[in-house]
């Protein structure tokens, strides 16, 4: 599948404050007198963050807007940057962080464990066209179908005990197993208006990908990542075929298929001597969003049908996601992978396949 080039306009489009409206109102319960911090970099265009700050204003929220420096790397690297005091002391003060720079970090930990909520609108770190992926995947889609739906999916994640992935020509499998995890919904929101109570304190955009989060030393077998792979580069690459990923008790030991990308995977892992960067998958995600498309956003994970596995660090996420009895993956670094279709199993029932997800 090639790359899906999104709408790059470098205006206010209208619809982006009825996106961002709808996301305050609706994932967010944003109430009058809320300390809202807008917590930014020069990744995301101006009128994106002054939509946010603007709609949380006229909401009644007392809002700041925080432009920091922009961390080296994209996602893959956010473990181990390094945060200015400043941008500490900021989020100190903060009911909820609107976070389009941080990501994974320790302070954004210590702000959750505080009882702060965080929205990432862009998962994590922002970008240029987060105001067209917000429209098409959460204005232009319905929201509220998509967390149910996640949540039936995440509620099957806990009771199966074993995930199957199939993928490739001679229909390689790679077996996790689920022995006493918890399926999350991933959904976006923060609060649940259905129960009219929180539902988490730490939430990404575009909704949704329920799934797992995988402890030390599961994962073997065989995959062919055809869809995207979030390296060293700033934001992700595109196989032109599939690279093929070999896994042991949880950790990756071959890397084959694609030359040109498997050869630049190994070579990054190589250069990091972190045998942490190893480790995986670390997560496990089933993307729900039929607007969702493969672009440089993290939206890619969202796409309907697709599969994304984490490897390296867990420690943060798994932190961010709330307390775990397992001990979690330690690294530097963060990279993903994502199949665009695979076949997936839970114990042995077909989940995905043919880019349909099977469960109701
Ligand atoms: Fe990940």
């Amino acid at each position: 599948m090639s790359l899906i080039s999104p709408d790059v306009g470098t205006r206010l489009k209208p619809d982006a404050i009825v996106a961002v409206t709808k996301i305050y109102r609706e994932l967010c319960n944003l109430q009058p007198d809320t300390n809202v911090l807008v917590l930014t970099d020069a990744r995301t265009p101006d009128y994106i963050v002054a939509a946010f700050q603007g709609v949380a204003q006229a909401m009644g929220a007392d809002v700041v807007r925080l432009e920091c420096k922009m961390h080296a790397g994209g996602a893959t690297y956010q473990p181990a940057s390094l945060w200015s005091p400043m941008v500490v002391a900021a989020s100190e003060r903060a009911d909820l962080i609107i976070d389009m720079a941080a990501g994974y970090a320790e302070f954004i930990v210590a702000a959750v464990k505080r009882g702060c909520r965080i929205l990432c609108p862009g998962d994590g770190i922002g970008g240029g066209y987060m105001d067209d992926v917000l429209i098409r995947t959460v204005l232009h889609t319905d929201i509220h179908a998509i967390r149910r739906h996640a949540d039936r999916i995440a509620a099957r994640f806990t009771k199966a005990s074993h995930c199957t992935v199939i993928t490739g020509a001679d229909q390689d499998r790679l077996e996790i197993d689920l022995t006493g995890l918890e399926g999350i919904a991933a959904d976006g929101f923060l609060w649940d208006p259905d129960r009219k109570d929180w539902k988490s304190s730490w939430a990404f955009l575009p909704p949704a990908q329920p799934g797992v989060l995988i402890p030390k030393g599961r994962g073997n077998g065989v995959v062919h990542v055809d869809g995207n792979l979030l390296y060293h580069s700033l934001y992700m690459d595109n196989p032109k075929t599939p690279i093929r990923l070999e896994f042991r008790d949880g950790k990756l030991v071959d890397i084959g298929g694609d030359p040109v990308l498997s050869n630049a995977l190994g070579n990054w892992l190589d250069r990091l001597n972190d045998p942490g960067s190893r480790l995986g998958p670390v997560h496990l995600n089933v993307g729900i969003n039929p607007n969702a498309i493969l672009s440089q956003s993290q939206e890619w994970e969202r796409v309907y049908g697709s599969i994304t596995c984490g490897m390296g660090d867990l420690s943060l996420l798994g932190l961010l996601m709330g307390e775990t009895p397992f001990q979690l993956p330690k690294s530097l670094v963060h990279w993903d992978w994502t199949v665009v279709q695979p076949r997936i199993l839970l114990d042995g029932e077909p989940m995905v396949e043919r880019g349909r997800v099977l469960i109701p």
